[in-house]
């Protein structure tokens, strides 16, 4: 790979984005969830580079990405019946599956791990760029292990320009948080990761669901207690009283429900007045990382949301934002 400056194509060129990953380099790619950093699955050089760009630990696997459930099939991943049933009601879409590997699928994209995660996006340019590629392509989220995921092109152009070959730009991402991860043990259906796909949705096609995010003993590193996180002190907060008791000059906030002291009140985005909480899903990072970026800004206070439908899955993310109860950076 070449390691001397570079310019970091971007656009929405699919032919380009198809001959940069058949040549072992980083591509970027819009997904409905959030934006991942794709490199060609096959190419163990490639996979390393993925780990390397975003100083990713090599025991957390990576998630691949595909256009067909034939593909996945055809790379020797048998998909098991009440699992397919998912795949086929919510495939392309927010939901990755896990499932068991083939001997095609590498140790570096496992992790060594005895299942392979396997997601089918529905984000139309990523969705035409898979169809055009004989291999799937391993994508985490664009960004440095541990941030916040990136939901636009400059999201990822803020940690990675020059760094890797192109970013197919596809505008904002439309759910806006990353997708759903389930797989089956021992005949249960287990939900790993909460995402942009909401258990409610999840258990209507195949009942009653159980789900497994502890941190205590993580088996995925989005399960770590502290991730997804700012560098800024983040405040997460139920009450009126406790906005009123956090808040220092210098605060900003983002909230759904609740309103911010007068001082304050420059530095606010609501989320969604209206409460619906895929628009919030949708602005959620966006706005973390707005806050984030902004030097005058010394704390973020974060509402946390009613918790059902894709509430769910942001207040998980807020919890591993503000690292839990552990507040170490
Ligand atoms: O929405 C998404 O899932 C995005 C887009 C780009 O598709 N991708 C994403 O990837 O969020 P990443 O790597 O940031 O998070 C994937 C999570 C990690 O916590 C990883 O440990 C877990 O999935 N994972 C991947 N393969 C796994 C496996 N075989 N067994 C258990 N966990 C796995
Ligand atoms: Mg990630």
């Amino acid at each position: 790979m070449d390691e001397g400056k570079r310019m970091t194509e971007r656009s929405a060129d699919i032919e380009h984005a198809a001959r940069f990953l058949s040549k072992s380099e980083l591509v970027a790619i819009p997904t409905e969830t959030v934006y991942g950093m794709a490199a060609n699955a096959f190419d163990e050089e490639a996979v390393k580079e993925i780990f390397r760009v975003k100083n990713r630990p090599f025991y957390d696997p990576l998630i691949l990405h595909t256009n067909s459930i034939e593909k996945i099939e055809h790379w020797g991943v048998a998909i098991p019946p009440r699992l397919r049933r998912l795949a086929e009601t919510f495939w392309p879409g927010p939901l990755t599956l896990l499932l068991p590997r083939s001997e095609k699928i590498s140790d570096s994209v496992t992790a060594g791990l005895d299942r392979v995660a396997f997601r089918i996006p529905s984000h139309p340019l990523t969705h035409r760029l898979l169809e055009q590629l004989d291999f799937p392509v391993a994508a985490p989220s664009a960004n440095p292990f541990g941030y916040v995921s990136p939901t636009s092109a400059e999201h990822v152009l803020k940690h990675f320009d020059d760094k890797i070959a192109m970013v197919l730009d596809g505008g904002a991402c439309d759910v806006g948080i990353e997708s759903t991860i389930v797989g089956e043990e021992d005949g249960k259906i287990i939900v790993y990761r909460l995402g942009g796909l909401s258990v409610e949705q999840i258990e209507r096609v195949i009942g009653n669901i159980e789900i497994r995010t502890s941190s205590s003993k993580p088996t995925a590193p989005g399960m770590l207690v502290r991730h997804y996180s700012p560098q800024k002190e983040l405040i997460v907060v139920d009450t009126q009283e406790e906005v009123e008791e956090h808040s220092v000059e210098k605060s900003a906030y983002i909230l759904f429900m609740l309103e911010a002291p007068e001082f304050n009140l420059p530095n606010v985005i609501h989320l969604t007045p209206g409460g619906n909480h895929e628009k919030a899903a949708r602005q959620f990072y966006q706005a973390l990382r707005a806050w984030d970026d902004d030097a005058s800004i010394k704390r973020i206070i974060v509402e946390r949301l009613p918790d059902f439908g894709l509430g769910r899955a942001i207040n998980d993310r807020l919890k591993r934002a503000a690292g839990a109860e552990s507040k170490e950076k």
